[in-house]
């Protein structure tokens, strides 16, 4: 019988069967593939960006069946409890400075909803200044991809994937791309876009399904700086970025800027299980804060901060602070980046890229862009060669979990050179 559910960002037509995986441990994952390698697949895209230190981490394993045992789930409206409390703590001792709240959702997306929920709800609470009406314009980047819901797709770049939802869409300001040699054309719409703007939401230094763009720290340092000039809030979605993955902990550290709202998810739990948060500045709490009860922050989910995914989240952090994990991050970017130099001046791909751990390189095909065909078949081909590898379009990128080894890369980058060798 074929299965009844239906997958993911999945064209079932294309792909009628989804693999079966029946097992993880560290960078590799068990299925019932016929592949070369006795059904293992190396997960060189840490499945879909969330595993950092690799499946299975015995410290978050051990946290998650203890906690199971203790309290699997309570409602947190006036409820609360320890693993809730002790992650709160400690992200706010090692979030950018300035951050004084931390709301709990459960996937980035929602992490994403709030911020922008965050920021109306402040230039709604604190009432039309100087006779002006309350701040609503959101202001977002060219390509930028935010989540799947209403609001995050709103902020996220319009295009095949948002087409059939557009009239349910809200409108945004849209600025180019900070590419290279366009970032002072990006800051000089943005200055004029953020007078009055409630709030520009990026994904610092790099936009992740937009093609693994990357962009200058000093850009960033920049939008904050106009953010500031302009009271606008910085929304920092980090869901992507956040725990190591651009080789600091956080990519805001790289352009030392403080954000006014911080969107964290995926590698929040080591990936281990759903649970993201944003963290706020106090004004914006204190926007909230008031014994009218219509100036609530009206937002929830049943599964806030579900104690077992906090206890999985507190296990991670531990390992942050008990394990050399920033430099396990910094030996792996060099070692992408000693792998990436053969395909540098190899003729068959452009845009050979690197930000910390994560690598991206273009396929030269004659249909690039997301829906090229080159990209189930490239799925495909890494999967027989026993890897797990989900190209954006003509985009391969690599961005594994911090315990893959020198070796398991080599396998990814043959595979890639091979790749060129078949699509090219
Ligand atoms: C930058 C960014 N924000 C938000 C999201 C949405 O996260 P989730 O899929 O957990 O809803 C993603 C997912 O890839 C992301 O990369």
């Amino acid at each position: 019988m074929t299965s009844p559910i239906w997958h993911p960002f999945t064209q079932h037509a294309l792909l009628p069967d989804a693999t079966l995986v029946t097992g993880g441990e560290g960078a590799w994952l068990q299925t019932d593939l016929k592949n070369g390698s006795g059904g293992r697949l190396l997960d060189a895209i840490s499945s879909w960006w969330v595993i950092t230190h690799g499946h299975r981490h015995p410290k978050i394993v051990e946290a998650i069946k203890k906690q199971a045992d203790e309290l699997d789930q309570v409602i947190f409206a006036g409820f609360t409890h320890q693993p809730a409390e002790d992650v709160a703590r400690a992200l706010l001792e090692i979030a950018p400075a300035g951050l004084s709240h931390v709301f709990y959702s459960d996937s980035g997306s929602t992490s994403v909803e709030v911020a922008l929920k965050m920021a109306l709800g402040y230039w709604k609470n604190t009432g039309p200044k100087n006779g002006k009406e309350p701040r609503t314009r959101i202001i977002a980047l060219e390509h930028a991809y935010h989540g799947d819901t209403v609001g995050t797709m709103s902020a996220g770049a319009r295009g095949v994937f948002t087409a059939a939802y557009q009239p349910l869409l809200f409108d945004v300001v849209r600025l180019p791309f900070p590419a290279p040699g366009r970032e002072q054309e990006m800051l000089a719409l943005l200055r004029d876009a953020a007078k009055g703007a409630a709030a520009l939401i990026v994904e610092p230094l790099i936009l992740g399904s937009g093609g693994m763009l990357i962009y200058s720290p000093e850009v960033l340092r920049d939008m904050a700086a106009i953010c500031r000039d302009t009271q606008t809030f910085l929304i920092a979605d980090e869901c992507m970025t956040g725990f190591g993955r651009t080789g600091t902990l956080f990519a805001c550290g790289q352009a030392g800027i403080s954000p006014d709202i911080l969107c964290l998810a995926k590698g929040l739990t080591g990936g281990s299980v759903p649970l993201a948060a944003t963290l706020c500045r106090s004004e914006i709490f204190d926007a909230h804060y008031s014994t009218d009860r219509s100036r609530t922050f009206f937002h929830s989910s049943s599964f806030t901060a579900n104690p077992i995914a906090c206890a999985a989240a507190r296990a991670n952090l531990q390992i942050w602070r008990d394990e050399p994990v920033l430099e396990r991050v910094a030996a792996l970017a060099a070692r992408q980046e000693e792998r990436l130099a053969r395909f540098r001046d190899d003729r068959r791909f452009s845009g050979v890229r690197r930000l910390g751990t994560i690598t991206a390189l273009d396929l030269k095909v004659p249909d690039a862009g997301y829906l090229a065909n080159v990209a189930l078949q490239l799925s495909r081909f890494f999967q027989e060669r026993g890897l797990l590898l989900r190209p954006l379009g003509n985009t391969i990128y690599v961005l594994p979990p911090y315990c893959v080894t020198a070796a398991e890369l080599d396998l990814v980058y043959d595979a890639i050179l091979d790749a060129a060798g078949k699509f090219a």
